[in-house]
């Protein structure tokens, strides 16, 4: 008989060196009130002079619930993947924390191969639960279906917040492993291959939390005339695409990474009229996609989370008849799987925070030290996409940096799998081009005003070479804005 326990129970049966995995994807189906107990544990113990930390496991970004109060407290000892919370990134920086970025998608599979530590409590957020160990998920999945499996103790949140009703959102399938593994059965976005709900083995709960709590996301904010710009370029590129038939009329399933550009592309999108009603094979379903599902814009969207702000969550829920037949949740190996990104001809759109002139991209390091959030999946769906795009503000800091510099300062996303750099300057198709020719489309129609000239003599500065950079000046850029605070002033022109 599976038994209801406080969330202060819940954490006492975690130990300082424990290693946890947490449900959900973003915000988004992830627990909320055990970690919140669990900090409150860890600082109690290091009041009275006791170590507490443990190492944690999650699908992607979290919560404050989560990785906010847990960094907060000093409750952590290592981190994987994705994270976005604002202490959690100043104690990674500070490495308080030791974190390990990687591909979402690689996650699960390298926990079932043994590659990490073994996880002792999987902490889950559902539904639904029943004695049989059937576990009804909720807004995300993430890793929880194989940290399930491995997992020696299972607790978990049930959420009154999401309506039992929701049952048929997920579908839940974890492939064999090599050397046994087959092809995923998914040939289409709103393929099913596994079951509506995860099953565990009911012996490994050691209780149930009782909750009734939104994710607690924000609306985004409206988006500006740089993010829109960026947007309209994106759509205008796809139209153009289709009108060269270089994209089948039927067009292709879209992924688009997370943030406020990536919801003002969706929103072109839509409004392109160019652009057939399409399907969505991607990580994160955000507002704008239910938005472009009421217009008939979005037919159908596969994904890992419903990570919605919490009025539109509640819409959803309270008329989910209406787009039971438009979703599926997938674990993120599936959701971010490259074996079907490949498959499907995905279009991926993922943000940079650094591009080279050469077309490689930083998707993860401030002047190539500082964490921001991790890969994230840009790199499961850019590597394997029919068309893999990038886009980025040609500035950011007032202009103070800018985005697109000589060499990147961390590399995520080699040029061999960036097609096209879109900024709201303008677009640059690289395919087909040398690296002297990607540099001068990318200086021609992606850089601001205020740095073309300079990058122009950068490029000179490499004469006759396959890739003609200079190694002494590759990072006079960073250098400059470290010194003086603004990349404007370096002067390649001495050299
Ligand atoms: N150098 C230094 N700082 C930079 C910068 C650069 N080249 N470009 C941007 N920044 C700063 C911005 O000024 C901003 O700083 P602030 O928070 O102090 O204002 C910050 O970085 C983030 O910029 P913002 O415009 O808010 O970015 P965003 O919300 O669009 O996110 C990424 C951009 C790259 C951080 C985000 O998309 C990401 O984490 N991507 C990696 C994972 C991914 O692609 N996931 C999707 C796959 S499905």
């Amino acid at each position: 008989m599976l038994k209801t326990i406080s969330a202060r129970e819940a954490a006492s049966y975690i130990n300082d060196g424990d290693v946890l995995a947490f449900s959900g994807f973003t915000a988004s189906g992830a627990p909320k009130v055990v970690t919140e107990a669990l900090a409150e544990r860890a600082r109690a113990e290091h009041e009275s002079g006791k170590p507490f930390k443990i190492g944690i496991f999650t699908g992607a970004s979290t919560s404050e619930h989560l990785d906010g109060v847990l960094s907060l407290a000093d409750a952590i000892d290592f981190r994987t993947p994705y994270q976005s919370n604002a202490n959690m990134r100043s104690s990674i920086n500070a490495q308080k924390i030791q974190y390990f970025d990687m591909h979402l998608s690689h996650l699960a599979q390298e926990l079932r191969y043994g590659f990490y530590k073994k996880i002792d409590v999987a902490v889950i957020e559902a539904a639904d639960v029943s004695e049989n160990g059937e576990i009804l998920l909720t807004a995300g999945v993430g890793i929880i279906p194989t940290a399930a499996m491995i997992a020696k103790k299972i607790i978990i949140e049930l959420n009154r917040f999401t309506p039992e009703t929701v049952r048929g959102l997920h579908d839940i399938y974890i492939p064999l492993d090599p050397p046994n593994r087959r092809e995923i059965p998914v040939y289409k976005p709103s393929d099913r291959c596994g079951d509506a709900v995860l099953k565990v083995d009911p012996d490994k709960i050691i209780g149930i939390v009782e909750t009734n709590l939104p994710d607690g996301l924000s609306p985004f904010t409206p988006a500006d005339e740089i993010t829109e710009t960026i947007g309209a370029n994106v759509a205008d590129f796809l139209a153009s695409q289709l009108r060269e038939n270089k994209i089948p009329s039927s067009f292709l399933p879209i992924q688009s990474g997370v943030g406020n550009i990536a919801n003002a592309v969706l929103g072109s999108l839509g409004a392109n009229r160019y652009i057939p009603p399409f399907e969505m094979y991607t990580e994160v379903i955000q507002d704008s996609v239910i938005g472009l599902m009421r217009t008939g814009n979005i037919k159908f969207a596969s994904g890992c989370s419903l990570s919605l702000s919490d009025d539109m969550m509640t819409e959803v829920y309270a008329d989910f008849n209406s787009f039971r037949d438009k979703f599926v949740l997938r674990p993120q190996e599936i959701s971010n799987n490259p074996e079907i990104a490949r498959r499907l001809g995905l279009i991926t759109i993922n943000t940079a925070l650094e591009a080279d002139i050469f077309g490689n991209i930083n998707s993860t390091h401030v002047l190539g030290t500082k964490m921001m959030n991790g890969i994230g999946g840009s790199g499961d769906f850019a590597r394997n996409a029919y068309i893999s795009i990038f886009t980025c503000p040609s500035v950011a800091k007032g202009g103070k940096i800018s985005a697109i510099v000589p060499m990147v300062s961390h590399l995520d996303h080699s040029e061999h799998s960036v097609k096209v750099l879109i900024t709201e300057q303008g677009i640059a198709d690289l395919r087909g081009k040398s690296p002297v020719q990607r540099a001068q489309t990318i200086i021609e129609n992606c850089v601001h005003p205020d740095y073309k000239q300079l990058l122009w003599d950068y490029l000179k500065l490499g004469g006759k070479q396959h890739t003609p950079h200079t190694l002494s000046a590759c990072f006079d850029m960073h250098r400059e804005f470290m010194n003086s605070g603004d990349m404007r002033k370096t002067d390649f022109s001495r050299l």
